[in-house]
């Protein structure tokens, strides 16, 4: 199978569970000690041996195109000061990969957004890294994924066991095991009933498909929300025999909501070289204060 070489990464959307933090910040925008989530998925996308970037924006994201681009003035002062380490980390951002964005015109679903990348992606597989789920792991997880692509020649979805209270909001996989953490992936339904469950397993913030998509996604109606969902269409894979699932191995870090948001900075600034004594000297005086 052809390596993966391209990667779509969603960032349209509202928003809406972390206002007011995200009316004029992009919530893929908003930081994880230092740097913003966004940096975080393109890096690991990047750690995959991922080579083009599409990222998908709309009105007010602007902020995401300015972050990747070149930054003359900032760059000449940081030389100017002699502050060379941050100066190669801010060069450093601006030649991560082949980064380019497209707006999507409407707020229309998951599904549409990936549909919009339809002429940058043609003929090949691609992963799609959900601009709001922030995953670390030494293994990049797009790049578990991708190895399973290249094996089966199937889409592949990163899946996770999620509690029962959970399930009812995601989206419900029929899987058999293959081996290890690789599954096959028969059937899907997007927030089930509680007596519609097909198991506790659902599909979060990663996956790699054929480009085959294209073709479903443009022929899907709105779904739950009224949204384009791409679990239906690739749902449609699914019962064809064409999707595998990876429980994949990393700490994913919902930055769609508020809790994960604070889980995120809290977790990564307990292992950050700079941060991690003074962090935890504070964190444990203030555990004592409640
Ligand atoms: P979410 O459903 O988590 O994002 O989509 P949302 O719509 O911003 O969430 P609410 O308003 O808080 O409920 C997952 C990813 O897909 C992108 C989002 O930006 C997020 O990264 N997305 C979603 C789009 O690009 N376009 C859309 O129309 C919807």
């Amino acid at each position: 199978m052809p390596k993966v070489k391209k990667a779509v990464i969603p960032a349209a959307g509202l928003g809406t569970r972390v206002l007011p933090a995200s009316k004029s910040m992009p919530k893929e925008m908003l930081p994880i000690v230092d740097k913003p989530a966004i940096q975080y998925i393109v890096e690991e996308a990047v750690a995959a041996g991922i080579e083009d970037i599409l990222i998908i924006t709309n009105r007010g994201k602007g902020v995401i195109e300015d972050h990747f681009d070149h930054s003359v003035e900032l760059e000449q002062r940081l030389e100017a000061s002699g502050k060379f380490d941050m100066l190669k980390q801010v060069q450093e951002l601006s030649h991560l990969a082949n980064i380019q964005f497209i707006r999507q015109r409407e707020t229309n679903g998951l599904g549409h957004a990936v549909g919009c990348a339809k002429a940058f992606v043609g003929n090949d597989p691609f992963a799609v890294l959900y601009g709001d789920d922030v995953i670390i792991s030494e293994d990049p997880v797009c790049g578990q994924l991708c190895r399973v692509y290249e094996e089966f020649g199937k889409s592949v979805v990163g899946i996770k066991s999620v509690s029962p209270e959970q399930i009812v909001r995601y989206c419900s996989l029929a899987v058999s095991p293959v081996r290890d953490n690789v599954f096959s992936v028969s059937d899907m339904i997007e927030k089930p009933a509680p007596d519609k469950i097909l198991s506790l397993y659902s599909i979060l913030g990663r996956c790699v498909l054929t480009p085959d998509i294209f073709d479903i996604l443009d022929q899907t109606k709105p779904g739950a929300g009224g949204e384009i969902q791409l679990t239906d269409a690739m749902r449609q894979q699914a019962v064809a025999g064409n999707m595998m699932g990876v429980d994949f191995i990393g700490k994913r870090y919902d930055m769609g909501n508020k809790l994960g948001i604070l889980q995120a900075n809290c977790e990564v600034a307990l292992k950050h070289p700079e941060l991690k004594d003074g962090f935890k000297a504070y964190l444990q005086e203030l555990v004592k204060t409640f």
